[in-house]
């Protein structure tokens, strides 16, 4: 199956979960609208679609994995809002449109990224129905998301701004703020499923590649993509000195570095029977324009 079928398969369900995780009515304006303006954007969904198929390929069925994967994305679009702000990264365009803070002001866009944070775990406390998987679930996102993940990458990628070109700085910085969460996308998918040890080991050994070649693709594409395709400024690295991989063993080393995370990402997974479409995504995260 190809990754397209394969993300036509659930992407109807994720778009219904995505779009129903929201208040509709009661949200004082205008923040209920900016948190859909920017949730409900044309985002790739890598995350999500990678806890769903983390879900299948560890023998999960039915539709257990959708609040772990509705949450995720949540922590993922609040982590982008943030990244937007002039204080971060300083971006005008996000997923094809203007950023929120461009949009709403800053104040809104940072109370967009507080109130989709916590909405994410609201509803796997709420949404998940073994208290005991929610309470895993939780402590799985948070790991990732927080100091010790993505926010702690954060600062380190703003701190680095400059620094002497450091590889394996660079890499711990692509590790904290990107990898981390797209590991427990593959394990908070494992988790709903109830995997065997074998299966979520596996499963962690495939975020932990996936993501860090995904970051690695980000810079690339930061160099050498446009704005058209990727929905978002390029070159904006460069002009910001961001210490990423590429920029210390240049864009062929960057490369061949994310092809060999790739293979040994396909490799962790290969005893998984339903492991198809996640070695699809880990080929689409070299492949893509965007
Ligand atoms: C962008 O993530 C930020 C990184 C962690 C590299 P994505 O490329 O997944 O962004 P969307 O969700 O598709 O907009
Ligand atoms: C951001 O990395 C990672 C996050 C945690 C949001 P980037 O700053 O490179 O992401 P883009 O290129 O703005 O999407
Ligand atoms: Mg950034
Ligand atoms: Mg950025
Ligand atoms: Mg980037």
């Amino acid at each position: 199956m190809s990754l397209d079928e394969a993300l036509d398969r659930i992407r109807p369900a994720l778009d219904r979960a995505l779009e129903r995780s929201l208040p509709n009515d009661g949200t004082p304006a205008p923040l209920g609208e900016a948190m859909r303006y920017c949730l409900l954007a044309g985002g790739k969904r890598i995350r999500p679609a990678i806890v769903g198929f983390a879900f299948e390929a560890a023998g999960g069925s039915g539709d257990a994995w959708l609040v772990p994967a509705v949450a995720v994305e949540m922590v993922h679009t609040y982590s982008l809002v943030h990244d937007d702000l002039p204080a971060m990264d300083d971006d005008d365009l996000r997923r094809g449109r203007p950023t929120c803070h461009r949009v709403y002001g800053e104040a809104v866009a940072i109370l967009v990224g507080d109130a989709l944070l916590t909405r994410a775990f609201e509803i796997l406390g709420a949404e998940v129905d073994d208290p005991a998987l929610g309470g895993r679930l939780v402590a799985e996102l948070a790991g990732a998301a927080g100091a010790a993940g993505m926010v702690g990458g954060q600062v380190l990628d703003l701190a680095a701004e400059g620094a002497p070109r450091d590889r394996s700085e660079a890499e711990r910085i692509a590790r904290l703020k990107t990898a981390a969460l797209i590991r427990a996308s593959a394990r908070m998918g494992a988790l709903a499923a109830g995997a065997t040890v074998d299966a979520l080991s596996a499963l962690t050994a495939y975020g932990e590649s996936v993501g860090l070649a995904f970051q690695l693709a980000d810079d690339m594409l930061d160099l050498s993509s446009t704005a058209a395709e990727l929905g978002k400024t390029p070159g904006k690295d460069v002009e910001s000195a961001k210490l990423t991989v590429s920029s210390v063993v240049g864009p062929d080393g960057a490369r061949s570095l994310a092809t060999e995370l790739i293979e040994r990402a396909k490799v962790a997974i290969r005893d998984l029977p339903g492991g198809g479409p996640l070695a699809e995504i880990a080929d689409f995260v070299l492949a893509r324009r965007r």
